[in-house]
């Protein structure tokens, strides 16, 4: 449709008309299935409401959905907007976004997201609420899952993968609408807790949290997504000053922004409104589009109209927003956009899809430990006990892949019974995953029935047989998948203490041991890493996971991924990570017996596993780094050189990571910001140097006077194969 045949259509909109265009709805309201995720509630919406609303919430399926939208063209003139959460894979599942992130290659993970897009689409979505760019720099937050981690540079670099992946140039039926969220600072509540207060100040927010929303903005995304959490006491779904302010007038955005599940009903919850109404009034003010599941805005925005309270205006550019997108994605002359259950049968889950699901997942896992060079095991020669509550277990997809079939996935087992003899593997499972599944609550579909009963004595002496009876042990362990997600906080963050006890007995044996971890977040290993031979981080990997995690056992795929958050060395020190301050009283390796330095009287200042951190089977020694100059002039460069060498037999990709330290500034500085990184791969013996440019733009902050710019001085810069082992040379910015 034309700009002007779009003008002509919304004239002829009544005000309540309007008003609907920026209701959300979820499947039960037009008898499907419900997948709910958020509190339920009794929502007193009227059928004109339903008749009438913008957008549907979490319903697949080309048939459903052509059925849904045949429906509704026939009581309104404009097509519904089907909208899910398809956040790391629609039924091709890709590793958690944790995952995707340790692979440090955002080229490959833009394919992964055309491939989401492409299975999205065919089944009959048209936005997701993917990706999420939440900075994170506490695993006790269950949702650190779904992000990229600690660094704001490295976030920033795969929410721009992710959304153009997604969108293309939305011209095409195979692209889905982006929605990033969750805007703003989700991933800093106090202590970790789920939808917990964030406090932080203006320079911290707007140098660490808010460039990976920015990123997904310059990047084109067409929708945003508020945050539950407040942000200096106001929550994100009524602030004026993010919503308006920041993201609008700064950034530019005009799309449409959707409040996060029931957000603005929960404006009344946080304090800030007394009822339904005054929610609303917030909630449009603040130039939120779209209410998602709550009778907010279909009930209360004409009232407020009519009174005064609120401008029509606000309502008019809400709802130009929402059809504009309708029309972006050719929704009035295709509403179904050639979704068919004939493109689900060709592209859902293809093998194409699943041969990338697998090449991700294998450069996801991150080798924490290979001592003695213990992996890879020879192919046929050892006998193999794989033991473990993970070893063929299905549920390795990570809470937010709901809407994919768990029966799909290829477990352990499974691959590792392709891969070689299978008289050569026996398996046990040990244990469960969880003594008690009961704390795990509710989540949509994912809901846990479990607990039957089960001679646990049995299981773990089973386990403990066959390991004597093999050569090598591969054990799986690790939390369960509604132990991270939303709604997944925890204090402890250990592995559950029946499968530490299926440890305990296995290292007994005195058999060489290979561990494999899933888990949605970084978990606590400082006990466990000094008695096990070999550890392979695996996070949930997807529906490939086994197959990746095969490759890497038996040496077909050489492991390359590399942490992108701190992994501490106890709770007590979260938050803990690289690019933290100096203070005043740095603690130097040297002075470690000081008392009056920053330091714990307990543990090391240092997490477990380093930023960047990631081991591979081939050994990479970094050596002559240059910098052409040492003094950088506005406009010009330094060009930066670092010789890399694989000193080992074996091919390897390694990933080569340039951080710099602004030394002195009008503001306290990081102790070193990641600011380039390239992954490469070298040939058994192979040097080559690396190259990076630093300009002027690599070294500007929010100053004391709070603009990003500038300020002369002295800089280091470090390149090196993970945050904490690195070369360093001097330069000076002369402005
Ligand atoms: C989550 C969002 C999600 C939404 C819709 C909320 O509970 O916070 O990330 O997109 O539900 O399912
Ligand atoms: C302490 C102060 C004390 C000062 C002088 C410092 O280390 O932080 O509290 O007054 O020493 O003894």
């Amino acid at each position: 449709m034309t700009d002007k045949e779009l003008r002509e259509l919304f004239d002829k909109l009544s005000l309540r008309e309007k008003i609907y265009q920026l209701v959300q709805l979820s499947g039960d309201f037009y008898n499907d299935e419900v997948i709910s995720v958020g509190p339920k509630s009794e929502l007193g919406i009227t059928q004109d409401v339903v008749d009438n609303s913008g957008s549907v919430l979490n319903v697949i399926g080309a048939e459903k959905i052509r059925k849904i939208q045949s429906e509704h063209l026939k009581k309104s003139k404009i097509p519904l907007l089907f909208m899910a959460d398809v956040i790391y894979g629609y039924k091709t599942v890709f590793p958690i976004p944790l995952g995707l992130s340790s692979t440090w290659n955002p080229e490959l993970i833009h394919k992964a997201y055309q491939v989401i897009s492409e299975e999205s689409t065919a089944s009959g979505l048209h936005v997701t609420f993917s990706p999420v760019a939440d900075l994170v720099k506490d695993p006790r937050w269950g949702r650190v899952m779904e992000t990229m981690g600690e660094d704001s540079y490295l976030n920033s670099e795969f929410i721009k993968a992710m959304v153009t992946g997604l969108q293309g140039n939305l011209s095409s039926n195979s692209n889905i609408a982006s929605c990033v969220k969750h805007f703003a600072a989700y991933g800093a509540p106090e202590g970790g807790r789920e939808y917990n207060t964030v406090d932080m100040t203006e320079r911290k927010l707007r140098q660490e949290y808010l460039p990976g929303y920015k990123a997904g903005v310059d990047s084109g995304c067409e929708m945003i997504m508020t945050s539950f959490n407040t942000v200096d006491g106001i929550p994100s779904t009524g602030n004026k000053w993010l919503m308006n302010e920041i993201l609008r007038k700064e950034w530019g955005f005009n799309g449409v922004t959707i409040a996060d599940y029931a957000a603005i009903q929960e404006l009344i919850a946080h304090g800030i409104a007394e009822n339904d109404l005054e929610a609303a009034k917030l909630g449009i003010e603040a130039g939120v589009d779209i209410d998602m599941k709550t009778p907010c805005y279909s009930n209360n925005l004409e009232e407020l109209v009519k009174s005064n309270k609120i401008s029509e205006d606000l309502i008019n550019e809400s709802c130009m927003r929402i059809l504009k997108l309708k029309n972006k994605l050719g929704l009035f002359e295709d509403p179904y956009r050639e979704a068919t259950v004939e493109r689900e049968n060709s592209v859902l889950l293809s093998d194409k899809n699943r041969e990338l699901s697998k090449k991700v997942a294998a450069e996801s896992l991150v080798l924490l430990k290979n001592e003695n060079n213990i992996l890879p095991l020879s192919k046929n020669k050892e006998k193999i006990a794989v033991i473990g509550p993970y070893a063929d277990n299905k549920a390795i997809l990570g809470l937010w892949a709901f809407l994919a079939n768990q029966n799909d996935v290829i477990t352990i087992k499974e691959a590792f019974e392709n891969k070689i003899d299978s008289k050569l593997i026996s398996y046990a499972q040990g244990c469960e995953v969880l003594s008690d599944y009961s704390l795990l609550g509710e989540f949509g579909r994912a809901s846990i029935v479990k607990n039957e009963v089960i001679d646990k004595k049995m299981m773990l002496e089973e386990a403990i047989k066959i390991s004597e009876d093999s050569d090598v042990v591969v054990l799986t362990l690790g939390e369960h998948s509604m132990q991270s997600g939303e709604g997944g906080s925890r204090t402890e963050l250990t592995i559950p203490d029946l499968q530490l006890e299926l440890l305990e007995r296995i290292k007994e044996l005195n058999k060489k041991i290979i561990l494999i971890i899933f888990s949605g977040r970084p978990l606590i290993l400082t006990d466990i890493v000094s008695k096990i031979d070999a550890i392979i981080y695996a996070w949930f990997p997807g529906t490939e996971g086994g197959n990746a995690i095969a490759d890497i056992v038996f040496g077909d795929e050489n492991p390359s991924g590399k942490l992108t958050m701190s992994f501490p060395y106890s709770v007590g020190q979260i938050p803990v990570y690289y690019n933290h301050f100096n203070t005043g009283r740095p603690l130097e390796s040297s002075t470690r017996n000081t008392r009056f330095k920053s330091r714990y009287l307990d543990a090391p200042n240092e997490p477990l596993f380093p930023f960047g951190f990631g081991l591979s089977y081939a050994s990479f020694e970094y050596s002559d780094l240059v910098l052409n100059k040492n003094i950088l002039s506005p406009n010009k460069q330094i060009e930066v050189s670092i010789k890399v060498k694989n000193i080992s037999n074996v091919k390897g990709k390694e990933t080569v990571q340039l951080y710099i330290k602004d030394c002195f500034g009008s503001v306290v500085r990081p102790n070193k910001e990641l600011k380039k990184f390239i992954k490469v791969e070298l040939n058994p013996g192979e040097i080559r140097e690396i190259n990076f440019n630093i300009n002027e733009e690599d070294l500007k902050f929010f100053r004391k006077d709070m603009k990003f710019d500038l300020e002369e001085g002295m800089f280091t810069v470090y390149v090196g194969k993970n945050s904490k082992d690195c070369l360093s040379k001097d330069f000076n910015l002369k402005i």
